[in-house]
């Protein structure tokens, strides 16, 4: 079971706080621990080490604000390394990107890769037909409020449209 295989990990403060982190206009949480269900499934079709691809899948997106598209692996690997994770881990979470980024070494980077695809296809779905009875607008009004960095983006936003007013009105 996932839980059990990064029990740990789910009580780590950085993988705690994706709960209120916004992912895809999902909360980043779901969509870290879909890709780690995806990753315990696939791990024994590839003949990939379960462990290191749960786990690499709970971590994989940490983070992920602070890149890029093809940088935020990186950024992810990092933060697995520093919280002690071995380099197995680290490696799958650099190219989970892929084709957007490095390429996969690893059969464990492959199962990631594959694994976060499926994750992000079922965010979207979750998205989509939660749009049907309100959900996913109440999820992101939360996430809006309790993501510091939508929230900063948010003020920035406001800056800037505010700023552009005053140049019009002293034009
Ligand atoms: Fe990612
Ligand atoms: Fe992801």
């Amino acid at each position: 079971m996932v839980r059990t295989i990064a029990a740990d990990l789910l009580e780590h403060p950085k993988v705690v706080e994706t709960r209120n982190h916004i992912h895809h206009s999902v909360v980043k949480h779901d969509h870290l621990m879909r890709s780690a269900r995806y990753s315990y499934h696939i791990a024994p079709l590839l003949g990939a080490d379960r462990r290191t691809c749960v786990r690499a899948a709970v971590l994989h997106d940490l983070d992920s604000r602070l890149g890029t598209l093809t940088t935020h692996g990186a950024i992810a690997a990092n933060i697995a390394s520093e919280i002690g994770e071995p380099q197995e881990v680290a490696s799958a979470i650099i190219s989970h990107m892929y084709p957007f980024g490095p390429r996969p070494t690893t059969r464990e980077g492959w199962v990631l890769v594959i694994a976060d695809k499926m994750a992000s296809l079922t965010d979207l779905t979750h998205f989509v037909r939660g749009l049907f009875n309100g959900r996913s607008l109440k999820v992101r009004r939360r996430l809006r409020e309790s993501d510091p960095f939508f929230a900063e983006r948010e003020k920035r936003k406001v800056c800037a449209a505010s700023f552009l007013r005053c140049q019009r009105i002293d034009a």
